[in-house]
């Protein structure tokens, strides 16, 4: 062709967007979401928040001080914005959510706040920034787009150039294991979490859209996804409710797990987090029927006494707790779980603790996510007499950890001598040839093999252990 009537391609020189995130995994693929955005929009991600010419702060507000630290952040980056002033910097997330303007009040350098529910719009407030505007804010929730129509739990039959483009990791790299966020939002109103408020109500992603993410996931070489929401089994209920979805006796959720168990080339699928609420008997029977489910499950209890877990408005008594851990074991007796527990709550009693640490020994969790109560502002609990002083909720936390490191350690050891099917997730940076994997009870292994395994489902016999890792053998 002539060279005179080839179209000009005008090659804009990319900006730079630097990603800082907090919290939860949910903001993780948040920041994912958004980053896909950006890159779309002539941004390629940094590492270095100096060359930035956005920095986006992902932000968390779930325990106390979160606002703290956010404007302890945006201090630290002042002497950059000095250095270059056409940097700008946009605060997302749970905190942006929850202070709003006010947020704006306590900190003169955010361009951008916008919050979860609202993410769709960073690219169109960043133009709006880009014309003058500053500040410019999203907060708030959207309710479905699509309302009206009919939604099936079929996967469309996409042929890889079909698949919608993978959203990037926000480590740069194809990982061989991905969230997919299924639903926003909470309706639950557990008297201490502020989720509800940042987060807003339960909003369910159509099955077709999670099929065709998580399809596109494998084609990019996935071989592990976690479905992700803040309660992750009521997945469909609101659709329900709506008449855009029906569902078998098994629900929505379950729905879901067989669609996705269905797409060929998915080696694990795991979830998170479930409500002991919402987690039924067919749920747990499909462990039975798919070994990609693996043998392992976080199931939040938050206290080991009904009248915490009452004051608490979980709707789940310990025994129906226990009964459900008892499905799950019934399954198979090595089934592992894992657990968030909350010390301290308002009210409780030094007898009340004691029966949550004797329900730990009971179940003997894998590992525990434990944390002091703290009181978020909105929350019924807030408002709740009896507060519980900090020295007493550190040393409740203290004796907590001490029991679950003692059961941590000795369910680890006893894997010792076992042989385990583990999915290769990542080769060490610090020494290469080293590998870490995950067994099927999600435990984590360590592997030097003499060839790359990433990506692999090997099988290796556990040869030592100790509280955070296991040692394997490739056979
Ligand atoms: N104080 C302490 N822990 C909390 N969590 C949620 N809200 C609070 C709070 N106000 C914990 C719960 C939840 C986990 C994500 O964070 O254990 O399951
Ligand atoms: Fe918070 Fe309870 Fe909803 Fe979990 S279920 S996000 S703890 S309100």
């Amino acid at each position: 062709m002539d060279a005179s009537l080839e179209p000009r391609v005008e090659t804009k020189v990319p900006k730079k967007v630097f990603i800082e995130t907090w919290g939860c995994q949910m903001n993780v693929a948040d920041s994912e979401e958004m980053l896909g955005m950006l890159e779309a929009h002539n941004y390629q991600a940094t590492s270095d928040a100096s060359e930035a010419d956005l920095v986006l702060l992902n932000t968390c507000h779930i325990r106390e001080k979160a606002t703290h630290k956010v404007l302890t952040r945006l201090g630290t980056l002042r002497p950059l914005v000095e250095k270059k002033p056409s940097m700008k910097i946009a605060v997302t997330g749970c905190v942006a959510q929850a202070e709003g303007a006010k947020l704006l009040q306590k900190a003169d350098n955010i361009d951008i706040l916008l919050g979860p529910g609202k993410i769709a719009e960073l690219t169109s407030l960043l133009d709006a920034h880009e014309q003058g505007k500053n500040p410019v804010m999203a907060l708030g929730f959207d309710r479905h787009k699509d309302e009206g129509e009919a939604l099936l739990l079929t996967p469309r039959a996409l042929t890889p150039g079909e698949l919608p483009k993978v959203k990037p990791t926000v480590s740069g790299k194809s990982e061989i294991t991905r969230y997919v966020n299924i639903a926003q939002g909470c309706d639950n109103f557990c008297t201490f979490c502020v989720v509800p408020f940042t987060r807003g109500r339960e909003l369910s992603r159509s099955p077709a859209d999670i099929l065709d993410e998580v399809a596109a996931m494998i084609a990019d070489g996935c071989k592990e996804i976690t479905l992700l929401g803040q309660n992750v089994n009521s997945y469909g209920h609101d659709l329900l409710t709506k008449g855009r979805l029906s569902a078998s006796e098994a629900g929505p959720f379950a729905d879901l797990l067989e669609a996705t168990l269905a797409l060929p080339g998915l080696e694990r699928l795991r979830f998170t987090t479930s409500n002991p609420h919402d987690f039924t008997r067919p749920l747990a029977e499909l462990f039975r029927r798919h070994p990609q489910l693996g043998r392992y499950i976080h199931l939040p209890v938050q206290a080991g006494n009904d009248e915490v877990l009452e004051r608490m408005k979980r709707k789940v008594t310990v025994a129906e707790y226990m009964e459900r851990v008892q499905w799950l074991r019934e399954i198979d007796p090595t089934m592992a779980l894992s657990t968030d527990i909350i010390v301290g709550f308002p009210g409780e009693t030094e007898e009340q603790f004691e029966d949550t640490l004797k329900l730990m020994a009971e179940v003997r969790y894998s590992f525990v996510f434990a944390f002091k109560y703290s009181s978020r502002k909105g929350t019924a609990a807030a408002r709740f007499r009896d507060q519980i002083p900090e020295e007493v909720k550190t040393a409740r936390l203290a004796r907590l950890n001490a029991l679950q490191d003692r059961i941590t350690l000795e369910g680890n050891s006893a894997e010792i001598g076992q042989t385990r099917q583990v999915l290769c997730h990542y080769e060490s940076r610090k020494t290469p040839g080293h590998y870490y994997a995950r067994t099927e009870h999600f435990r984590l292994v360590r592997i030097a093999a003499p060839r790359n395994i990433v990506g692999e489902l090997c099988t290796v016999k556990i040869t030592d252990a100790n509280k955070t890792a296991l040692i394997g053998e490739l056979l």
